[in-house]
């Protein structure tokens, strides 16, 4: 049976293209399907490119809203469409307690570093200043934490030819656009088994 999946996000969704295109005609086509693609601001740019793959999308806007209200809006909305996972991919929110506990291991998130090393925004920032010759990307389960959850996969991303930041995170998003989806296929597949994850 395909998982059935929410992708979320809030903005440029190119993890999201990178994630459908797989779903479409790569590596997670007989593995998953995508019920719908979600965002928290309305002028999110992915949600059109999720229009024109034909994908269904919703949006309900967090901007002014309490983190909890939000969030218990927003597991009631899901209700409905009954969700074996839910994929953030650029979802620029804190999930609180509640929606953890609504999704409890069926969360997973993409962070462009090692989760041991550095949690929260501005990774790629934090490798360029601290001229990493090489930094990682990790896919991992959400808990209640930043960035503290059970890690699905890390992939090594050599940045020793970058010069500055801009081509540090091409180099960063290049890889996290092949590597979600082999993370994903894993977890859908059965392969990966939550069990024998570790913690950052
Ligand atoms: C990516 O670097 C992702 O790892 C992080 O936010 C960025 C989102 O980019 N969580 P995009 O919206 O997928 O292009």
């Amino acid at each position: 049976m395909k998982k059935k999946i929410a992708i979320f996000i809030s903005g440029r969704g190119s993890n999201m293209v990178a994630l459908l295109n797989n779903i479409k005609e790569g590596i997670l086509k007989d593995l998953c399907r995508v019920e719908l693609v979600f965002a928290n601001k309305p002028e999110a740019a992915g949600l059109k490119i999720a229009e024109e793959f034909g994908v269904p999308t919703a949006c309900i806007e967090s901007k002014g809203k309490k983190r909890e209200d939000f969030d218990r809006e927003v597991v009631e909305f899901l209700k409905e469409y009954n969700l074996d996972y839910i994929v953030l991919a650029g979802y620029m929110r804190i999930l609180s307690p509640l929606f953890i506990a609504a999704y409890r291991n069926k969360i997973i998130n993409i962070h462009p570093a090692d989760t041991s090393e550095f949690q929260g925004i501005g990774a790629y920032e934090w490798a360029f200043e601290n001229k990493k010759a090489f930094t990682k990307i990790t896919v991992h389960f959400v808990d209640e934490g930043v960035d503290t959850g059970k890690v699905i996969g890390k992939q090594i991303v050599d940045l020793q030819g970058c010069k500055t930041l801009e081509e540090v995170e091409k180099a960063g998003l290049a890889m996290e656009h092949s590597f979600y989806s082999e993370a994903l296929r894993k977890v859908f597949s059965g392969e990966y088994k939550l069990e024998e994850g570790s913690k950052p």
